[in-house]
């Protein structure tokens, strides 16, 4: 296809391109300059919701403290480590460990022997990434020790006037302290990951430019973004807001694979909601990651961030087995037992080693 423009005014025109066939050109672009870069596997992270307890109240999110309609629950080390064990002998290369943010130091030295106890446990074979929200330093240090070598931490919005709209203004939600976390990752040694959510109310096609424009820049070696969804009992939930809009999402992470060739992108759950097959849709598009859920069926229904999430009454068996059909209709391949890190993150080693 002709040149991408990705100069800012380039991908405001994209995200905005009505056209059929550019569009489709487009993510067919995205595909192709994936497999040059990083080949066509697919890389699975079986995810893990340890817990939906959280001390923040983002405006957007279906957990946050103030729902008290949600049972708050936490695995037992127990249930934690039998589901490890399920993915390292289905074969899964890798781990996420996501939950509320918590910061009590209890809740820290949990953490790190959760990430011991699942090294040991798979021989030091399962990868494992952590989405544990905003900590200090030395407790991304601690939990990196442990093991841990991958983090997610989406910024959420580039914009940090979007960024104050869409969280309370209680003290405790900073786009600085987002930021900063984000690079305390990154220095410690993480293969770091961020991301936002996409049609968000207020947020403009030059935001999400911004957006792709700053993982850039920061150099962030993982991306994970799909559409904001509506939850009723959250404050922006009561806000109108268009209908979520898959191809938007699709055309951001076409946009970042020409901007990051490198990177890993995943294709997200949100994405599935609003289409059942949105997921490899993505993946056509440049994504390479996906996160099947591998959490215990009794507390999944708790872990509604936003609401309609898949797959809350299947168990892990289930998720894999779905994922695995639907990835072998659109011929897509999965990089079993590896881990699947982010060339992008080897390529900074390199330069660093220089
Ligand atoms: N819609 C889409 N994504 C959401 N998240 C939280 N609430 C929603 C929602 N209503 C995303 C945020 C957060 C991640 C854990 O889930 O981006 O970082
Ligand atoms: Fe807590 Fe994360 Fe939800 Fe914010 S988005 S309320 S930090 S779980």
């Amino acid at each position: 296809m002709e040149n991408v423009d990705l100069s800012k005014e380039g991908l405001v025109g994209w995200l905005e391109e009505n056209d059929e066939q550019r569009v489709k050109a487009l993510l067919d672009s995205a595909y192709n300059i994936k497999a040059k870069n990083i080949g066509t596997k697919v890389f699975l992270r079986g995810l893990i919701e340890l817990s939906n307890k959280c001390s923040k109240n983002c405006c957007y999110c279906g957990i946050r403290n103030a729902n008290k309609s949600v049972a708050r629950y936490e695995l037992s080390e127990e249930q934690v480590l039998d589901a490890a064990l399920f993915a390292w002998k289905a074969n899964y290369g890798s781990l996420v460990l996501q939950a509320g943010e918590r910061t009590s130091l209890a809740y820290v030295k949990k953490v790190t022997h959760l990430v011991q106890q699942i090294k040991h446990l798979s021989n030091g074979e399962l990868g494992i990434t952590l989405s544990l929200g905003e900590q200090e330093s030395d407790v991304y240090k601690e939990w990196f020790d442990a093991g841990a070598h991958r983090y997610l931490l989406r910024i959420e919005s580039s914009n940090p006037d979007l960024f104050a709209k869409i969280h309370p203004r209680d003290g405790h939600h900073s786009w600085e302290r987002r930021l900063k976390a984000i690079l305390d990752l990154k220095d410690i040694g993480y293969q770091t990951g961020t991301g936002v959510m996409i049609g968000m109310p207020y947020q403009t096609s030059e935001d999400l430019a911004d957006d792709l424009l700053f993982m850039k820049n920061i150099g962030i070696h993982m991306v994970g973004m799909g559409p904001y969804l509506k939850h009723s009992q959250t404050p922006m939930g009561e806000l109108y807001n268009e209908e979520p809009n898959l191809e938007l999402s699709l055309k951001m992470v076409a946009l970042l694979r020409h901007l990051m060739p490198r990177i890993n992108i995943a294709a997200t759950t949100a994405m599935q909601v609003i289409d059942k097959y949105g997921r490899e849709k993505a993946i056509m598009a440049g994504a390479n990651i996906i996160m099947p859920n591998m959490t215990i069926t009794e507390v999944r229904k708790e872990y509604q961030i936003y609401e309609n999430k898949p797959g809350i009454e299947d168990d892990a068996a289930i998720s894999k087995g779905k994922l695995e059909e639907n990835l072998r209709t659109q011929g897509i391949e999965i990089g079993w037992m590896e881990w699947g890190d982010s060339k992008a993150f080897g390529d900074s080693l390199q330069m660093k080693n220089k």
